[in-house]
């Protein structure tokens, strides 16, 4: 059983169409990793798979259940099953840490609040950040708020986990700290589709990884394919591109 499928999916912005026909299919505890040029439509791809922007065509399956993108339902369940962390980590200021990682498992999943409870703090110590529990966002730093927002997504107890260049908006030297936790992760067998530019990272985590390119995979394969022997021109421009870096 895949764990999700994407069949022919396209979405447009206006006249410009951004995905132009993807397919992809993500196995349980599998780790796609998307790469590929800024505008290339990655982060259109999570965003249209969690309901956040409309597809035009083509299907998405989570466990073999296609998503019906018109029901707010079939939305919902959706983002029951998956969760996703982008480059801005987005806490609510307002509330402490452990508030964040809480809110929605009790408000929105009208789980056990003292069950929560344990899990969240089970969750900050996985990503060393249990000591900071009742501090406030403003009051950590980039990495330490992105590790905030992996541990909230994993409250929601998600089967996929959707990561947007969750390192990008971060200074180099808490670049290791996040990708630490999402090491870590990747070992306990959740699935992943990640996006970054972090291409050590990607070779080293990664199952399988997709090169995109207007709007299409044009190239899949595992790490060792895409990092050693691209097959296609764009791909090798782009490895040889990051190398410079
Ligand atoms: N809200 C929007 N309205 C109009 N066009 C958009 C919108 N969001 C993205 N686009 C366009 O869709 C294309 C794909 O954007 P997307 O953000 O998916 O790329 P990306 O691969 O994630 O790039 P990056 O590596 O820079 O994050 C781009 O050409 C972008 O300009
Ligand atoms: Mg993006």
């Amino acid at each position: 059983m895949s764990q999700l499928e994407i069949v022919e999916l396209k979405c447009s912005y206006g006249e410009h169409r951004v995905l132009n026909g993807i397919n992809l299919t993500v196995k349980p505890g599998e780790i796609v990793s998307l790469i590929g040029g800024s505008g290339s439509g990655k982060s259109t791809l999570l965003r249209v798979i969690m309901g956040l922007t409309r597809p035009e065509g083509g299907a998405v399956r989570v466990q073999n259940n296609e998503v019906d993108y018109d029901s707010m339902s079939s939305v919902s369940e959706i983002r029951e099953k998956v969760a996703i962390v982008f480059q801005q980590y987005n806490l609510f200021q307002n509330m402490s840490v452990l508030e964040n990682v809480m809110v929605t498992p009790v408000k929105v999943q009208k789980r056990d609040r003292k069950v929560v409870l344990e899990e969240a703090m089970a969750l900050l110590d996985k990503v060393g950040m249990r000591h900071k529990a009742e501090a406030y966002p403003a009051s950590l730093s980039g990495g330490q708020q992105q590790r905030v927002a992996i541990s909230r997504a994993l409250a929601l107890k998600p089967q996929i986990l959707l990561l947007d260049e969750v390192t990008s908006a971060l200074d180099p030297e808490l670049v290791s700290e996040v990708l630490n936790t999402v090491r870590q992760l990747s070992r306990e067998g959740i699935t992943m589709i990640l996006v970054s530019h972090e291409m050590r990272f990607v070779r080293e985590v990664s199952h399988k990884v997709a090169m995109m390119d207007q709007g299409k995979i044009i190239e899949f394969g595992t790490p060792e394919e895409i990092f050693t022997a691209p097959r296609h021109q764009r791909t090798q421009d782009f490895m040889n591109r990051i190398a410079w870096h």
